[in-house]
């Protein structure tokens, strides 16, 4: 039987167990589906109640552009040593610790800055499930080696290379690069970070073909990021 979005569902509803808030991480390369992925489990999962799943993404931990100019590595932005790898693994540390009584802030990343916003994706205490998505999940250099361990499980999103390609190339061009500057940048350092990805997906617990995952259904109210 195909993996279908449903047995995704349940798989994830059973991850909370006891009073522990749980952790299902969502990794990828640029472009092969994370947060859309992550969009439709989290939205599916709470419906209309009282929120119990929380959506964090890595990419709130991108470093800031002056930053990356201190250190001379804006040319390779989304590459692993751009981001607070440490200060990812720290809050979902936080997360885990802290359930009780307060709002726990995670940093987003606003697309069109291309630059994280501090405080801008509020975790409820009512959060049993956190999921959490990017690039480096199952990375073993430096502070990524510290993320696997604090997630209950790790998915992997499997998209044909040709079809991820396109439709990182199709997101750059929409978030305002010219198609020239999209598919150089797609193909240039994307595709760098891309290889370092797909070499860490025999890591994962799971691989999730594609066709698991809805597709865009119309207008999204703000595109994935
Ligand atoms: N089923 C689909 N068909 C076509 N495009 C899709 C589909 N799912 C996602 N996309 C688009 O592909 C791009 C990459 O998806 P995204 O979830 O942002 O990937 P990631 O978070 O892994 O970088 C986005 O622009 C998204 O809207
Ligand atoms: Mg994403």
């Amino acid at each position: 039987m195909p993996l279908t979005f449903e047995d995704l569902l349940a798989r994830a509803r059973r991850l909370p167990r006891g009073g522990r808030r749980a952790f299902l991480g969502i990794a990828g390369s640029p472009g092969a589906g994370k947060s859309t992925l992550a969009g439709h489990l989290v939205r599916e999962l709470n419906g209309t109640g009282e929120p119990w799943v929380a959506h964090v993404p890595m990419d709130g931990f991108h470093l800031a552009d002056a930053e990356l100019d201190r250190l001379g590595r804006r040319h390779r932005k989304g590459a692993p040593d751009t981001f607070d790898a440490a200060g990812y693994a720290a809050l979902l540390d936080r997360l885990r610790a802290e359930r009780d009584d307060e709002v726990v802030y995670a940093p987003g990343f606003e697309r069109v800055l291309e630059q994280p916003l501090a405080g801008a994706l509020p975790v409820p205490p009512s959060a049993r499930l956190v999921v959490t998505e990017g690039n480096y999940l199952l990375l073993e250099s430096g502070a990524w080696a510290r993320v696997r361990p604090r997630l209950d499980e790790v998915w992997f999103c499997g998209l044909e290379e040709s079809e991820r390609v396109r439709r990182l190339v199709a997101r750059h061009e929409r978030f305002g690069k010219s198609p020239a500057d999209a598919a150089a940048w797609a193909l240039g350092p994307d595709q760098h970070n891309a290889d370092l990805v797909a070499a860490t997906r025999h890591r994962a617990d799971l691989v999730v073909p594609a066709r698991a995952v809805p597709g865009a259904r119309g207008p999204a109210p703000s595109p994935p990021g």
